[in-house]
């Protein structure tokens, strides 16, 4: 079979490793061809291929980013990018696709299928809300380098008795916020799954500066919110493809804090370090496995579905599941971060 591959949406490290699974155990295990898409959704309307042999795939599996490129573009919204993408299949004779993304690129392959053609889509973002996975690739990564930001905020927070606001990606769902938070020791977790009051927010800070310590740590996702009807007016600030304007609820909260309580405050704002370099060796991990199982699915007929983690199982999700939804941070785990402030 000829099997187009590519990677859609923002990168994530674990990227490579799902190529290489790929072209390793397409090639050699069925005797597949793997052909590569450039960019994206964009590389299949323009018909920007690149070949994928198993020597194209040498040393790869440590390298963050993605080999083939990528771009946030949906055929679907393009116009004649539907038909452009059948062209181009048709003109590469390929008969399958695998496609590594997040939501976006899930609902762009959802579409794709439903033109007729063989689709198995791999959950991959740092924000890990692709509804149906327990993990999607890259979040390990993430919350590894947060975690490690969070630490290294703390000893210069302390020394200059500071409250420091650290701001982590996560537009829909505070997975980065509540784990990086909890597993770094922060004082406030603030996510888009529970939407803030200020004036509780300066109570703690002035509580807790006042009887115990002289610094805090508020951990925030780029997606939080105030609750309706709380003191502090914000609406979060989207570009084109509903990624959020960084450095926006992070430079607010300060604001608020600093007239609030007076104390010394600055911002971090992480952005897209979470996203780059070295994968963990549970991305690498996630990524060979999801790279496997989308070669099995295909090679079984199996189609319009995604590779998803369930517990310690990978297992094959319809597409159509999948449609309009995102997965939250459970309450436990909120709870988790809430309590141990
Ligand atoms: O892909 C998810 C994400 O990392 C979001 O958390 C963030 O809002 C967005 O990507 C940033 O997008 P871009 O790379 O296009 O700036």
């Amino acid at each position: 079979m000829r099997i187009g591959l590519l990677t859609g949406g923002g990168d994530v490290p674990g990227l490579n490793a799902v190529i290489r699974a790929v072209v390793k155990h397409g090639t050699s295990t069925y005797g597949h061809t793997i052909v590569g898409f450039r960019n994206g959704w964009r590389g299949v309307v323009d018909g920007d291929v690149q070949d994928l042999s198993r020597r194209d795939i040498r040393n790869v599996l440590a390298q963050g980013g993605t080999m083939l490129g990528t771009a946030r573009f949906h055929p679907h919204s393009a116009d004649g990018g539907l038909d452009a993408v059948r062209a181009t299949l048709e003109a590469e004779r390929i008969e399958a696709l695998i496609c590594v993304g997040g939501d976006g690129t899930m609902h762009a392959a959802h579409k794709v299928a439903e033109t007729g053609v063989k689709i198995v889509g791999i959950p991959k973002t740092i924000d890990n809300d692709v509804w149906g996975t327990d993990q999607s690739i890259g979040f390990d990564t993430a919350v590894t380098i947060a975690t490690e930001a969070v630490d290294r905020i703390h000893t210069t927070a302390e020394s200059h008795n500071r409250v420091m606001i650290i701001e982590v990606m996560g537009r829909h769902a505070g997975w980065i916020a509540v784990q990086a938070g909890i597993a770094g020791g922060a004082e406030i977790v603030l996510t888009p799954e529970q939407p803030f009051d200020i004036d509780d927010i300066v109570k703690f800070l002035k509580h807790r500066h006042r009887a115990h310590a002289s610094f805090s740590i508020l951990v925030v996702a780029e997606g939080a919110v105030p609750a309706e009807g709380t003191a502090m007016e914000y609406t979060t600030q989207v570009g084109k493809f509903g990624e959020i304007i960084a450095g926006a609820v992070g430079e607010r909260l300060k604001k608020e804090i600093e007239e609030r309580t007076g104390f010394d405050t600055r911002v971090t704002v992480l952005g897209h370090v979470q996203r780059g370099g070295t994968p963990t060796a549970t991305d690498r991990i996630l990524g060979s496995r999801f790279g496997v199982a989308a070669v099995d699915a295909l090679s079984e007929g199996k189609t319009s579905v995604m590779t998803a983690l369930r517990g310690e199982e990978v297992v094959l999700v319809p597409m159509e599941e999948l449609a309009g939804r995102t997965k939250p941070v459970p309450a436990d785990l909120l709870r988790v971060a809430s309590l141990l402030a």
